[in-house]
């Protein structure tokens, strides 16, 4: 696949079906993820690839709390407000992030990156992009998700025996699964709206009204 097409169209696909991914499939994610930098080439992380269902069903429960939570606290409102100003981009998301949530079950695959000694959790991003972007090269969709950790860290590092004392931390659960949809790419703001040339606020004297890379060419 062209670089470009998977930079342009690596969007959140939750909705996916329960189908198993093959072995072959999932390695390549992994060995990709790991050739990303790392801050000082550390290399402090761990992922967890959890395929059994009733694992993926215990945190199923934990994700559709943590959803709940969140729904009740940061984003409270949020599906209203949107409503009312007639935001279907942000209603698409929460109506695809609940769907996630009530469906977190029958994902085929779940991918848990742990960190240690990495105070931010920075450090692992580049690698789990990296996986994410070698899942889209191979058809596989991906959402990266973080209320889990937000709201059930202690109790997702249970299910998992994950030797929290000795500082590995969750930072991400990665689902993962065949598209119930279509690749496109990611609708956004145009980008001249978010550069800035030299100095903070002076616009860059170009813009881009249409994303560079399309299916058309
Ligand atoms: C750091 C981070 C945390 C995220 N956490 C969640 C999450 O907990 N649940 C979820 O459904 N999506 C989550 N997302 C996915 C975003 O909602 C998604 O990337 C965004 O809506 C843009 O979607 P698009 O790429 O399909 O346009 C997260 C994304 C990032 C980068």
């Amino acid at each position: 696949m062209d670089t470009f097409e998977a930079l342009y169209t690596t969007r959140a696909m939750r909705r996916v079906k329960p189908d198993p991914i093959p072995e072959d499939v999932v390695q390549r994610m992994l060995d990709a993820a790991i050739r990303a930098p790392s801050p000082g080439n550390t290399q402090q992380w761990r992922f967890v690839t959890v395929t059994d269902r009733d694992l993926i069903g215990e945190l199923g429960v934990l994700y559709q709390r943590s959803w709940e939570q969140l729904e009740a606290t940061a984003y409270a409102g949020r599906r209203e407000q949107a409503e009312a100003r007639g935001d279907t981009v942000t209603q698409r998301v929460l109506s695809s992030a609940s769907w996630l949530a009530a469906n977190f079950g029958q994902v085929p695959l779940v991918i848990l990156p742990y960190v240690r000694n990495d105070p931010d959790g920075s450090g692992i991003y580049p690698a789990v992009w990296n996986l994410m972007l070698a899942a889209r090269a191979q058809g596989v969709g991906t959402t990266l998700t973080t209320v889990l950790h937000h709201f059930a860290a202690t109790e997702v590092g249970e299910v998992l025996g994950v030797p929290t004392d000795k500082g590995w931390r969750n930072v991400a659960a990665i689902t993962c699964g065949y598209p119930l949809g279509k690749w496109g790419v990611a609708a956004r703001p145009p980008v001249e709206q978010v550069v800035y040339a030299d100095r903070w606020g002076e616009p860059p004297e170009w813009s881009i009204p249409e994303p560079l890379w399309s299916y058309e060419g």
